[in-house]
């Protein structure tokens, strides 16, 4: 094998591939020529037959050889059309869609929200009005104007996320911190503060509590909030109201039921509790084997609470009630673990 072998025999192979007039034809010289086990491989394998002082000239004439070939099949692919039928022969199809991103479906609400809505939608219905207020609130209006003793435990670091209200705010100064909110009482206040009368509210939004957080207990979580506040107010209407959004919410057939409780806020309280919708009341996992499920601490709004916010209790009376949303969630969707609501997990949230 001389380089003029190898010259000679580069314009006979690129000669082939220019006469070639079918991709059939190109393929043919492919199998003969261009494959592993094919003629120029075979020149490769004999380069070592050649003598030493030749092989370099030789090698780089083979290399360029191989390099000519090469170029014309490409060049001759092309333009029968081969390089085509090349990619559509290949594993990645680029006509195909692109697969879609996935996200939530557009609008989803999240199961939390849903049952937000449902609760404001019914007592809407009812006449009442939504109102909003701060997730960052004062110590008056989470608690002093809400009839909170100076010692009550809820004051304590334990209970309640405290917020400096300045960088250099320190322990035991003067001014009292801030707190991320403990309830959605404190928009009470702050309807009642602005004066105008009747109130007919609920208030819905996310609370704080520094709890021990578990399957159960979350340190952030929804309530929904209600105040209804004119002349001759009475538990009666509480009463009436408790039971109509029950009927609405959990059924036709649930029944409630009330129990003396005790807020600072509220006098006399009440808890009230709906018939387990599960099990009818016979009693089942989900109640508790009680047959009633917790749905709202309320009571009439106290005479205290009433004048620290500048109405009188001679004229007017008011009642309120506050319920908790990601366990009636919980249960409604039997969701067995509170976390998993803020979890972000789109195989949790797509279920819903
Ligand atoms: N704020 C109370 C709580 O978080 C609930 C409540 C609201 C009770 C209104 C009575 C009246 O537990």
């Amino acid at each position: 094998m001389t380089v003029s072998d190898l010259q000679a025999r580069t314009s006979e192979l690129t000669g082939v591939i220019e006469r070639a007039s079918s991709t059939q034809e190109l393929e043919e010289f492919k199998l003969a020529h261009l494959v592993r086990k094919g003629s120029i491989a075979a020149l490769f394998e004999d380069l070592k037959n050649v003598p030493k002082d030749t092989k370099p000239a030789v090698g780089k004439a083979l290399n360029e050889l191989r390099k000519a070939v090469e170029e014309k099949f490409a060049e001759k692919e092309q333009s029968l059309g081969g390089g085509v039928k090349k990619a559509s022969q290949s594993s990645i199809d680029l006509t195909l869609p692109s697969r879609p991103i996935p996200v939530s479906a557009p609008g989803h609400e999240h199961p939390l929200i849903s049952v937000l809505n449902e609760m404001v939608s019914i007592f809407v219905d009812m006449g009442f009005s939504v109102a909003y207020g701060p997730e960052v609130e004062d110590d008056e209006h989470n608690f002093t104007k809400l009839n909170f003793p100076a010692d009550h435990p809820a004051r304590d670091m334990q209970d309640t996320f405290f917020v400096k209200p300045s960088a250099d705010w320190k322990v035991g100064s003067d001014v009292k911190p801030l707190v991320l909110r403990t309830h959605t009482s404190p928009v009470q206040v702050r309807l009642m503060e602005s004066g105008k009368l009747p109130i007919r509210a609920v208030i819905p939004g996310r609370v704080y509590r520094n709890e021990a957080i578990s399957a159960r207990s979350a340190a952030c979580f929804f309530q929904l909030e209600g105040l209804v506040v004119d002349k001759g107010v009475s538990m009666a209407d509480l009463k009436g109201v408790a039971e109509s959004f029950s009927k609405q919410f959990y059924g036709e057939d649930s029944t409630i039921r009330l129990r003396p409780s005790f807020f600072p806020f509220t006098e006399p309280s009440i808890e009230c509790d709906v018939s387990c919708y599960i099990c009818k009341g016979k009693g089942c996992r989900i109640c508790k084997h009680s047959g009633w499920l917790e749905v709202f601490g309320a009571g009439m709004v106290h005479p205290n609470v009433l004048k620290m916010c500048g109405i009188d209790p001679e004229i007017y009376s008011g009642y309120a009630f506050g319920m908790g949303i990601d366990r009636t969630a919980m249960m409604r969707y039997g969701v067995s673990d509170i976390r998993l609501f803020t979890e972000n997990d789109l195989r949790f949230l797509e279920q819903f």
